[in-house]
């Protein structure tokens, strides 16, 4: 197969036309045709082929969906040979083999030396919403904490926690009562101004000392909080990296005040971080952790693990339609495999790729503030000025468009960064290419 991309005119004839009838007939939800005027027809390797016949380099997994690859071969299969057995079994009332083959597995790569148990959902939100619940139900407790930055979806439950951009809650007030939210250690810009790569420690303990002196000194009482709710690197947020110690430090908090550990891997999981889930690189198991996305590889599937001694026991407390259905559940076995045969081992190869590449554009370029990531999960965060760290929106929004019109996609995450999330299925050649368009694409923006 050719590499590299090959774009023609991007948007396209076509895609004009597609673009300007979504925004006729379909929700305003978070597309911008300003920004990402892709319009997918079909994948070729990791590849996008757009309507006009473009052939664009992957760098955004399909909003981290796709880790196993644009469409990966054996889940294809698995899927078609699916078809022909079982769609949809009823799993909320009848049972079947799929279901219960995913959760064993999932029970199998987990961290946590316990027994665990798995609801299936349909997406990261509701896996999420059924951790409050699980949550809620097995201590009796009401309150939450989560951190400024995350993100954990957009239902009312979830949009609660979900405090990453103002517009995701913009006219939707009250929000779930009970939640409270604190700093995520943020190496790079946090409220005390500490420089969290050169002082972990530092910032750590003033993140641990924010939740016990001033929110359970003052107006939280600890023993009503049923969980922290914690992404293990903060997607949306901007690929936020904590400090090594910070889940660990998180946790004796939370066995002091019998507080449960939600930890969402729904962006993060998978694979991503060259590990199966990140937190594993922070050495805790949580008690609960949702899983999406990339777990179906394509196929809507939510999964929520917990500590068995947490579930439900009384049937009807919490449940779905489509929870695990069929194809979705072989898809998802179908990707673990995947995952565990070499493609977690090829985003640890590239990880010291990422990492000195971008880290050579961050002493090119000015404009570039931080570079961070792990695995196949980077960002690189837009400023003005070093010094003052003023974010550069619009420039960040200028690379994303300069990328994709010479044949890379990536998405914009935070308030100025850019994340490069590859499917792990690239090879070195392809991390090379993208990598040289956006340097390409950064200069075109600065000049
Ligand atoms: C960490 C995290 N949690 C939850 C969600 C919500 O997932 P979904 O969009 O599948 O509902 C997302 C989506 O971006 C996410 O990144």
């Amino acid at each position: 197969m050719v590499k590299g991309p090959q774009v023609k005119e991007i948007p396209g004839p076509k895609a004009r036309e597609i673009i300007e009838k979504h925004h006729k007939y379909m929700a305003t939800t978070t597309n911008d045709p300003n920004e990402y005027f892709l319009v997918i027809e079909r994948t070729e390797g990791n590849y996008w082929i757009d309507v006009d016949g473009n052939r664009v380099l992957d760098f955004s997994s399909g909003i981290g969906v796709l880790n196993a690859g644009l469409r990966n071969p054996r889940v294809v299969e698995a899927l078609k040979e699916q078809l022909d057995k079982l769609i949809h079994g009823a799993g909320t009332d009848y049972y079947n083999p799929y279901q219960v083959a995913l959760a064993e597995k999932l029970d199998s790569i987990a961290p946590g030396d316990f027994e665990k148990k798995t609801f299936l959902s349909n997406s990261g939100t509701e896996a999420n919403e059924a951790a409050l619940k699980i949550a809620k139900w097995s201590t009796q407790r009401k309150l939450f904490i989560a951190f400024i930055g995350a993100f954990h979806g957009r239902t009312h439950g979830t949009m609660s926690l979900t405090a990453s951009k103002p517009v995701h809650r913009s006219r939707m007030f009250p929000t779930m009562p009970g939640v409270e939210h604190v700093p995520y250690p943020n190496p790079y810009r946090n409220p005390w101004h500490i420089d969290g790569y050169e002082e972990p420690d530092e910032l750590v303990n003033r993140v641990i000392e924010y939740i016990e002196d001033y929110l359970f000194d003052h107006y939280v009482p600890p023993e009503e909080v049923a969980a922290f709710v914690a992404e293990p690197i903060q997607g949306e947020g901007g690929y936020v990296v904590p400090p090594k110690n910070f889940f660990k430090e998180l946790k004796k908090v939370a066995d002091k005040h019998g507080i449960l550990i939600i930890d969402d891997e729904v962006q993060m999981g998978m694979g991503r971080t060259g590990k199966m889930f990140a937190i594993e690189h922070f050495g805790i198991a949580p008690d609960i952790i949702s899983l999406a996305k990339a777990l179906g590889g394509g196929v809507p599937i939510g999964a929520t693990i917990f500590r068995k001694d947490l579930d439900f026991g009384i049937p009807g407390v919490h449940s779905n339609t489509y929870g695990g259905n069929a194809l979705a559940c072989v898809a998802a076995l179908t990707v673990i495999e995947e995952l565990e045969k070499g493609l977690i081992e090829n985003a640890k190869k590239l990880e010291p790729l990422f990492k000195e590449r971008l880290q050579e554009m961050y002493d090119k370029y000015e404009i570039i503030g931080d570079v961070r990531g792990l695995g196949l999960a980077w960002a690189i965060e837009f400023v003005k000025d070093r010094k003052t760290k003023e974010y550069a929106s619009k420039e960040r929004n200028q690379v994303v468009v300069e990328a994709l019109k010479r044949g890379l996609a990536t998405l914009g995450c935070g308030k100025s960064a850019l994340r490069l999330i590859p499917p792990l299925t690239i090879d070195e050649e392809e991390a090379k290419i993208g990598l040289d368009i956006l340097e390409d694409a950064i200069k075109a923006v600065v000049g």
